[in-house]
């Protein structure tokens, strides 16, 4: 699939520790827990290349070559699964596969934060507005979000990032929009933006999630930045310093989005894909009610 938006990288950002999954996080990336058959990563791979992404930049740390793995190709599985005749394996294998040269994996050295770590790509992006993915963030939906917002993405000056409603008492888990004017359409014009406020000065419920579409000018303001929120680089604070001349704007997308990033979500993401699929659909709900039935 293809875009005209001009959006034509995305940045995943893979280097985090995932300290709330150990120990099963101990070997393996965060981002590749499974959620029914396959690992968050995958999804977000899958929505970009839906939504017309052609150049996937990795920004990994030290124990994250699983990655790398996943995405390459497997000759010596590819030749098992060919000799014993599994064709529709060896097919759902190979549709995972980025084409050569497609997917860049860089190190970002030190857990600076999320602005350090989008930062980390400042010289293989360009010019061009790219997208950024938060892995951990898993939405269900009809439509991939991505493609929702690169789709309503119009003035390529601007920066645009999901947004959802959250409980007040939570706005301090998130990047939180001041609204500058109607708020009712799916493109709402912000007038400020701020990372994980407490909750008597969160200037609204409404929450970023882990999509975005930044123009590539975010590299000078993350540049300039001064550790901000848990002494970390945030690409909040960086939004925030150029909306005088990128205007931001939050982008109520349609779908329903998981924290993979806690037990809760995660487990609640695999019940809500399962259930998505047809074939797992009545085992899923037969198995619920053995647990808890009604
Ligand atoms: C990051 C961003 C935050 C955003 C959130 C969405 O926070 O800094 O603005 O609301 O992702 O999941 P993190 O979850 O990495 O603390």
């Amino acid at each position: 699939m293809n875009n005209t938006q001009g959006v034509k990288t995305a940045v995943f950002p893979v280097a985090g520790l995932g300290s709330r999954f150990l120990p099963a996080t101990k070997a393996i990336p965060k981002e590749m827990l499974i959620v029914v058959d396959k690992p968050l990563i995958q999804y977000a791979v899958e929505e970009a290349r839906d939504a017309g992404i052609e150049r996937f930049i990795f920004i990994t740390s030290q124990g994250k070559a699983s990655i790398e793995d996943h995405f390459d190709s497997s000759p010596n599985l590819e030749k098992i699964l060919h000799d014993r005749n599994k064709i529709a394996d060896l097919k759902r294998l190979k549709a995972l596969e980025l084409d050569h040269g497609q997917a860049i994996f860089i190190r970002q050295h030190a857990p600076l934060g999320l602005g350090h770590a989008v930062w980390c790509a400042r010289h293989l992006v360009g010019t061009e507005p790219f997208a950024l993915i938060l892995a951990d963030d898993l939405i269900l939906a009809e439509k991939p979000c991505l493609k929702q917002m690169i789709d309503n993405y119009t003035e390529s000056d601007t920066n645009m990032v999901a947004v959802m409603e959250v409980e007040r008492e939570n706005v301090n888990r998130y990047g939180i929009l001041d609204i500058a004017s109607d708020a009712t359409g799916i493109k709402i014009k912000a007038k400020g933006v701020v990372e994980k406020p407490s909750i008597e000065e969160a200037p609204s419920t409404t929450a970023i999630i882990g999509r975005y579409i930044l123009n590539s000018q975010i590299f000078e303001h993350i540049g300039q930045q001064k550790p901000g929120i848990n002494g970390e680089i945030q690409l909040t604070d960086a939004i925030q310093s150029m909306m005088k001349d990128h205007p931001l704007y939050g982008f109520r997308y349609d779908g329903q989005r998981f924290d993979c990033g806690t037990k809760e979500g995660w487990l609640e993401a695999n019940f809500a894909f399962a259930y998505a699929e047809p074939d797992l659909r009545e085992q899923m709900i037969r198995t619920l009610s053995k647990y808890h039935p009604s």
